[in-house]
């Protein structure tokens, strides 16, 4: 029976291998855990230069004697970039992907007692491989920065299993490797832990699997078999968003005697997914794909972060974000991510890696590979909805794009292809017609037409990028560029939802990222995210969550601080909310009600809502002024009455210049005067479901947010993320609060990135590790002489070998 065992532990890494490292030559290492960067990056200003080298990670593997035709076989899920293998000193296996895994054969290899295993990375830039040779717009890092696995298999054991589904049917495409194996028993369980169907086949009545065998398979072809079976159940539930249903198909292979030689099990979903001409349609029903792109980095660490950390990530896209799709730019990302998106109902569009470049003959060769095994490693997921098989935004290449479509279609039949490009009119090979849209100007349409970039109006469409670069946005810009890259982003969304043909937008991007010197703010940093990098939201995120139902959802633009503004005039606020309306009050008093502008935004399910009253009734109420004369007075101070006004009409209603601009201070721009309080209430059904009160800070607060008080180091080691934020007394983010954070952990938990880090627009975060020891600890956050703690509990479930 096979047997699967982590193997992240105990690994020696050196950044500088000497030539008989791999057999074991004696050399100072450091003992590291996986997932593992050797170079760990400062928050900007980083130099892309420094994890780029040639390292070398090697454990001993002390294995018992291999009886009766027993193999072992070695994962490793993602090594930045390109990996060689050793075993006992001998080069098994050359890997030329950091996004994809690789699986070789170790049994004719090892021996019974100690072995030693030894991988040789090369994470330079200048590699002969995708998505290298020229510049691009994301750092690439270094490490065996996912996780690693062994796993012993008897002489025969089920290599892949590609599960595909028509209705009720299951059609599994099982590849058998090794002599031996005569039965072939499923069974499939459905979400709620009932069997659904179950069937025993001779494999000698099995039909002969139709399908090529995935290139990375480890063993040796020949002894490669693949068969084709039919299962079909009752009843099923069918895979959505909203219903993730997920089941299960366990495969157990049996020898003629009936002795169990191995078992799998493969997580699957009923669904069709279809991109058509007139939009997406999952399960035979329309529906618009809200997203937004993400790399797979953090801040320090690079790409080396636990499979928690993966999967947390696909929550805050899902659940805080509120979107339907996600885009694994540029290149597929780790496993735990998907099995998330399954789990919680996001679907996928995941490309091969690359960035508008395409080399020469070996780094083509290379992408069919890429194609390959992007395919083969992620087609059970439900969730994946379309393969990306072109460089991201590369010139077209009708010859490797031929390849690569032709190759996916073969691999997985079922599922679309797309093909991502800012070129208008480029040459479609793909199913779907996926186009980097990045017109919006912030004057203009949201989207171009699909008329003008596709080059057939009749091909499927959708957007994976815009905004991005258009307008890059700090938390800690000032308040009007905060708003307008939210309003930004709301154009786009209501240009979507405009257009009756378009499958959805898939925005540039969730967080914000380390680059590279062509790239970003100067700094290393691409502000592209309406997330930054600690997940800490921008106003723009609010535009994604506010469109859905459910949980209220209230933010406003602006502090209300109108020193923050030329002139010291608030005009105008915008409300991002998904109830019916807002009313403000001011000073407790009733202002207006104000309603989402479906004027600005005719399309959205919940356009921003336009505040531009901050006065109502006042002038008539408190004033005595007629409601003529108060309307004519708001109007002048809004620019819309110009001179004439000014001087004859509100003479005539017996209002001087002098009164005019004492009730302007007063109730306008009140320059010096910054002692109103504002109340702004988000109603629903009459009923106010959230609320934000916005006046002069009189108390700060440290707040921190924990995804969760409890790691597990199930496998790998866990890591959790601590949002940290300073409010004011109304819980209201201090987004000009930009002093430093003290950290202080006690306890078996580690920070990751120095301890000392500075807020950035009034937030920052941090990803506390466990260190392998279980037991309790506490961090403690200062901020300005406040201090807040949290109390964890880590345990610790971990094979060891
Ligand atoms: C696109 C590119 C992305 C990112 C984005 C910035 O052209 O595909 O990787 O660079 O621009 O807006």
């Amino acid at each position: 029976m096979a047997k699967t065992i982590d193997l992240n532990e105990g690994w020696e890494f050196t950044a500088r291998p000497e030539s008989d490292f791999y057999q074991g030559g004696s050399q100072e290492t450091v003992l590291v855990r996986l997932p593992h960067t050797g170079t760990e990056l400062p928050w900007n200003y980083t130099d892309e230069n420094a994890y780029q080298y040639i390292s070398a990670y090697r454990r001993s593997l002390v294995l018992p004697p291999l009886s009766g035709g027993k193999r072992v076989f070695l994962r490793f899920d993602g090594v930045a970039h390109k990996a060689r293998l050793f075993v006992n000193g001998k080069l098994l296996r050359t890997h030329r992907c950091g996004y994809t895994a690789f699986t070789v054969e170790l049994t004719e290899h090892v021996r019974a007692g100690e072995n030693l295993l030894a991988l040789e990375v090369d994470s330079r830039e200048t590699l002969d491989q995708p998505p290298f040779g020229n510049v691009i717009d994301y750092l690439t890092y270094q490490g065996i920065y996912r996780g690693c696995s062994l796993f012993v298999t008897e002489a025969a054991w089920t290599a892949d299993v590609y599960v595909r589904t028509r209705g009720s049917q299951v059609l599994a495409e099982l590849v058998v490797d090794g002599p031996g194996a005569a039965l072939a028993e499923l069974s499939v369980t459905g979400p709620d832990g009932r069997e659904a169907v179950r069937k025993t086949v001779k494999l000698s009545d099995a039909r002969a699997g139709s399908l090529p065998l995935p290139a990375g398979l480890p063993a040796r072809r020949e002894a490669m078999h693949s068969y084709e079976l039919q299962l079909d159940c009752r009843e099923v539930r069918r895979w959505s968003p909203e219903y993730p249903e997920l089941y299960r198909l366990d495969v157990s292979l049996y020898r003629e005697s009936g002795e169990l030689l191995d078992q799998r099990r493969v997580r699957f979903g009923f669904r069709e997914a279809e991109f058509r001409k007139d939009g997406f349609y999952l399960n035979g029903e329309k529906r618009l794909l809200r997203g937004l792109n993400r790399h797979q980095s953090f801040p320090f660490v690079g790409y080396a972060m636990p499979d928690s950390v993966q999967r947390r990530d696909a929550e805050i896209l899902r659940y805080e974000l509120g979107l339907d799709v996600v885009r694994t730019s540029h290149y597929p990302q780790s496993q735990a991510f998907l099995d998330r998106c399954d789990e919680i109902g996001l679907l996928v569009f995941t490309e091969i890696p690359g960035w508008q470049h395409i080399g020469g003959d070996a780094w083509k060769k290379q992408v069919l590979r890429n194609v390959d095994d992007m395919v083969s490693q992620s087609r059970n997921h439900p969730s994946v909805v379309l393969w990306g098989v072109r460089i991201n935004e590369s010139m077209d290449d009708d010859e490797l794009y031929r390849r690569t479509n032709a190759l996916s279609r073969e691999m997985d039949p079922d599922r679309q292809t797309g093909g991502v490009r800012y070129l208008r009119k480029s040459s479609l090979l793909e199913d779907v017609y996926t186009y980097n849209d990045f017109s919006h100007t912030g004057k203009n349409p949201g989207l171009v037409s699909r008329e003008l970039s596709a080059p057939d109006p009749e091909c499927p469409y959708l957007v994976t990028e815009y905004n991005g670069h258009m307008f890059p946005t700090k938390s800690f810009d000032d308040e009007s560029h905060r708003l307008e890259h939210a309003l930004r982003h709301a154009r786009v969304l209501d240009a979507m939802y405009g257009a009756q043909d378009i499958s959805g937008c898939i925005g540039w991007c969730a967080f914000d990222y380390n680059t590279h010197r062509e790239f970003g703010s100067g700094d290393r940093i691409c502000y592209h995210g309406v997330m930054d990098m600690y997940r800490n939201p921008k106003l723009a995120a609010a535009v994604y969550a506010s469109q859905r139902d459910g949980e209220p959802v209230l933010e406003i633009s602006s502090s209300m601080d109108r020193g923050e503004y030329p002139g010291g005039t608030v005009d105008t606020v915008w409300a991002f909310t998904n109830a019916d309306f807002v009313r403000l009050y001011r000073n407790g008093k009733p202002v207006r009600d104000f309603y989402p502008d479906f004027r600005a935004f005719p399309n959205m399910p919940h356009p921003p809502v336009r505040i531009d009253d901050f006065i109502g009734d006042v002038l008539v109420e408190q004033e005595g002024l007629s409601p003529r004369t108060a309307e004519k007075l708001k109007a002048l101070w809004a620019g819309e009455g110009g001179a004439s006004l000014k001087s004859l009409s509100l003479l005539l209603d017996g209002i001087d210049a002098q009164r005019a601009a004492r009730l302007e201070a007063k109730y306008r721009s009140g320059w010096g005067d910054g002692s109103d309080s504002w109340r702004f209430e988000a109603l629903r059904k009459g009923e106010a479901v959230a609320v934000r009160t916005l006046e002069p800070v009189t108390r700060t607060c440290l707040e921190l947010e924990p995804e969760r008080l409890t790691l597990n180091e199930q496998g790998m080691w866990d890591a959790v993320l601590v949002r940290i934020r300073v409010c004011d007394q109304n819980g209201n983010r201090l987004w000009y609060a930009g002093d430093p954070l003290l950290m202080e952990v006690e306890g078996p938990l580690r920070c990751i990135g120095p301890r000392a880090i500075s807020l950035r627009g009034g937030a920052a975060g941090v990803w506390l590790r466990t260190t392998g020891e279980e037991g309790r600890a506490v961090l403690t956050v200062a901020w300005r002489g406040k201090q807040e703690e949290l109390d964890f509990t880590i345990q610790k479930r971990m094979e060891t070998l």
